[in-house]
């Protein structure tokens, strides 16, 4: 759905060039929830703002479902923005207009038929849970409120695809969550591509399926949450994941740190190892949670037997992540 090939972005500013974006390569499948996170400046804006043609890069490709839009005459270029839904994390809602009158804009903007703009603004406000709020005017409304509008506005348009900026960033934890529940609904209902930046993890918890970490406008990590969590040194599973302190309790014992995910995280695997191998198991810090659709464990224990080695190449063949402390 979108496909962005070593894009650079330069911005001068005065007498300095500042390079925002270093030859960024990455694609967005369709129907998935793709996160990129990074430190502030690390170019997530610029690039968000790249692939919704905001700005024009210096170099590189980028294509939003076969149509590559670094290319486009002024006229096409518009037509394809409307594909391209885009939500903020100040919301960007006009404060004089109501909440209907807000939806309203861009179907104004493409001159959708005045008589069906009622029943599509129902039908955005019915999908965004906010029915009874139409007539209200932004003000009136509660941060997590305002972004349902920013997001029911941003669907308008009907737009396979939908780019987030910090969306969350402005809400608190609680609220955070029902916008990405929100937004998850609608990536399932309506099979909608979202690409989200962030510097919150959580987010990237939550949410996504993928996810690409963005440094000083480079790449430094991209994948699927699930196989960079089973990495021991991606920097995403070692914000997602706990680290355990070291701790031992008995000299004699060796002491290893499990990980666990998927169909192992629900199966009682320690109580098979104790029943299989002759073995005794002491746990020393466990931690057990939900990343996106999965349930992910980890286990610092400490095992003493004789066949403790047998034990832990079972685990390891099991699919478990297994390091010695
Ligand atoms: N319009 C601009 N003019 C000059 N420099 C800019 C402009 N926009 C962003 N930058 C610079 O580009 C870098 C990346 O910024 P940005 O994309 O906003 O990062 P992020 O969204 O990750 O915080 C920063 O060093 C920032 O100062
Ligand atoms: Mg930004």
């Amino acid at each position: 759905m979108i496909e962005v090939i070593d894009l650079k972005k330069n911005y001068s500013l005065k007498d300095q060039i500042i390079t925002a974006l270093d030859g960024v390569t990455l694609t967005v499948e369709a129907g998935e929830i793709f996160g990129v996170v990074g430190l502030s400046g690390a170019g997530k804006s610029t690039l968000i703002r790249c692939i919704n043609m905001l700005e024009k890069p210096t170099s590189g490709t980028i294509v939003v479902n076969g149509q590559e839009v670094t290319s486009l005459p002024p006229a096409e270029l518009r037509k394809a923005r409307q594909r391209i839904g885009m939500i903020f994390q100040h919301f960007n809602l006009l404060s004089s207009r109501t909440v209907a009158q807000n939806i309203a804009f861009p179907l104004e903007i493409v001159n959708y038929p005045k008589e069906k703009r009622k029943d599509r603004i129902a039908e955005l406000l019915s999908l965004v849970g906010l029915m009874e709020k139409a007539n209200a005017y932004p003000s009136q409304l509660s941060g997590g409120q305002k972004q349902r509008v920013g997001i029911a506005r941003a669907l308008a348009s009907e737009p396979e695809v939908l780019l987030s900026d910090e969306a969350t960033s402005a809400l608190d934890p609680q609220t955070t969550t029902s916008i990405l529940e929100l937004l998850r609904d609608l990536n399932r209902r309506l099979g909608l591509t979202i690409l989200l930046i962030t510097h919150e993890m959580n987010v990237i918890r939550q949410i996504c399926d993928r996810v690409a970490v963005l440094q000083d406008g480079r790449i430094i990590e991209q994948g699927t949450i699930d196989e960079l969590i089973t990495r021991p040194d991606s920097l995403i599973s070692r914000a997602l994941l706990p680290q355990f302190e070291k701790q031992t309790i008995s000299s004699e014992a060796t002491s290893v740190t499990i990980t666990f995910m998927g169909e192992a995280a629900d199966q009682p695997v320690l109580a098979s190892l104790v029943r299989n191998y002759d073995i005794d198991v002491n746990i020393i810090a466990g931690n057990l949670q939900k990343i996106g659709k999965n349930r992910v464990g980890k286990l610092q224990v400490e095992i003493s037997g004789k066949q403790v080695n047998a034990a832990l190449l079972h685990l390891m063949n099991l699919g478990l992540r297994v390091e010695k402390n």
